[in-house]
């Protein structure tokens, strides 16, 4: 441990919201990050959910290697081989009729592109979004994000509605009570219709929302999505930023929920933990973009290494069977998750799929009242005990931990973190037995 670097830390880098800097680390690896004291942690969130084969898998090492002694950047309008074996990969396991895509860097960025494209082929600019969502920090993502703090950045893009999240736990309209019966989307249209100066453009949604607490829409509502898009004219995108490539265990949320949009965004799981992200469309709307004089130059659009990255995670997921596992071991991890809620009041409700999961902290089942303190105390502890986890604790998202280890994680980590989140909950609620308020 070399207590002036973090110093050093604490001096000179910029904060953006991450939280005190008390430690630093050194290494990652599978399922496990090493501290700057050589303590080892469980990694439950993949890093930035992007680490999806685990931390530093051989196959993205050795693309790295590889992608660093061959071109690891190139002339923007130059597509490098790489890029073209990438596009041909993905279309294969994309369904049709998705099979053009254009690679950038990070979620917002797909989105910035996907929200670019639906403006000029559609001319309008009018955009939904859902209530709890977030689709990044960039110009247009941020404007229809709505899961975090918009508070003192200025204005965003104009012409953004928000419609209520299908949230059957605390619907956002008062209405429903753990049956949602989508009378939020009836209301939010209603709304939207009533607002819209007639300049629709699209609906952009994630198919589970991640930050928004997990949620998971009904069964049937991004069918019906879809039909509000089409009426109105609207492409619909969907943000499958923490849903592609087998975290739930599908392919893409898109084919377990049998909807394809007319635009989909990939990202964190794209890049085995590289910065990789792909706006993907049909040809349809390509060439109708393309016909208006779409253009989305950056300085490392098409770049080969990261796209290298991609290829090894396709490769991998399809070799190693992630998507069977993650369906398999998310299987495991829900069991037990059950075992916890059947053991503590304070937890509310276990969402998810996959190895994507959300566990709602609450003061009472009854009212359902977020624990903003109990989660932020265990979050802490499981961290002194060697398990990173993720905790969403705006008041109105509820206090929510988002758990997304890497698909490549063993029964016996899984068993290991479970183990340390019941000791930290038990201590915690004693804790706050002994100290109430
Ligand atoms: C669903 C979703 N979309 C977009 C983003 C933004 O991605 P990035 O942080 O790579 O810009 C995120 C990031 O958390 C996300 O979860």
């Amino acid at each position: 441990m070399d207590e002036e670097l973090r110093e050093a830390a604490r001096d000179h880098l910029i904060r953006y919201g991450q939280g005190d800097i008390d430690k630093l680390y050194v290494s990652s690896t599978g399922t496990t990050v090493t501290d700057d004291e050589g303590r080892e942690i469980l990694d439950f969130t993949s890093g930035q959910m992007c680490a999806t084969l685990g931390h530093s898998h051989p196959a993205i090492v050795k693309a790295i290697q590889m992608g660093a002694g061959n071109a690891i950047h190139l002339f923007s309008g130059m597509i490098p081989e790489a890029v073209a074996r990438l596009g041909q990969k993905l279309a294969e396991w994309l369904p049709k009729p998705l099979t053009r895509s254009l690679f950038v860097n990070t979620g917002s960025e797909s989105n910035e592109a996907a929200l670019r494209m639906a403006k000029m082929v559609t001319g309008g600019y009018e955009v939904i979004a859902l209530g709890g969502s977030w689709h990044g920090v960039t110009g247009q993502a941020a404007s229809a994000s709505f899961a975090s703090e918009r508070r003192g950045y200025g204005p965003k893009v104009p012409g953004v509605s928000v419609i209520p999240e299908p949230y059957s736990y605390r619907c956002p309209i008062g209405h429903c009570r753990d049956n949602c019966d989508m009378s939020c989307m009836k209301v939010g249209m209603k709304m939207f219709d009533m607002a819209s100066e007639g300049a629709p453009a699209a609906i952009i949604a994630e198919p589970i929302l991640s930050a928004g607490g997990v949620l998971v829409p009904p069964e049937g509502y991004f069918k019906k999505l879809k039909s509000e898009a089409e009426k109105r004219g609207m492409m619909l995108i969907f943000d499958e930023a923490q849903t592609a490539f087998g975290r739930i265990g599908h392919k893409f949320a898109a084919t377990q929920l049998g909807v394809t949009p007319d635009i989909m965004s990939v990202s964190k799981t794209l890049g085995g933990g590289l910065p990789l992200a792909a706006m993907i469309t049909s040809d349809k709307i390509e060439e109708a973009a393309h016909e208006k004089g779409y253009a989305y130059y950056t300085s490392h659009v098409s770049d080969p290494l990261p796209a290298l990255a991609g290829l090894a995670v396709l490769e991998t997921v399809e070799e190693e069977n992630l998507i069977e596992r993650a369906r398999e071991m998310g299987g495991y991890l829900r069991e037990a998750l059950e075992t916890l809620l059947q053991k503590y009041e304070a937890i509310g409700e276990i969402r998810g799929q996959g190895l994507l999961m959300g566990i709602d902290l609450v003061k009472d089942r009854e009212s359902r009242e977020p624990h903003l303190e109990l989660g932020l105390m265990t979050t802490k502890r499981c961290m002194e005990l060697g398990l990173s986890m993720n905790i969403k604790h705006r008041p109105e998202r509820g206090a929510v931990w988002r758990i997304a280890p890497p698909l490549t994680v063993s029964k016996a980590e899984l068993d290991k973190g479970v183990e340390i989140l019941d000791q930290a909950l038990r201590e915690s609620l004693d804790e706050l037995a002994r100290n109430p308020g």
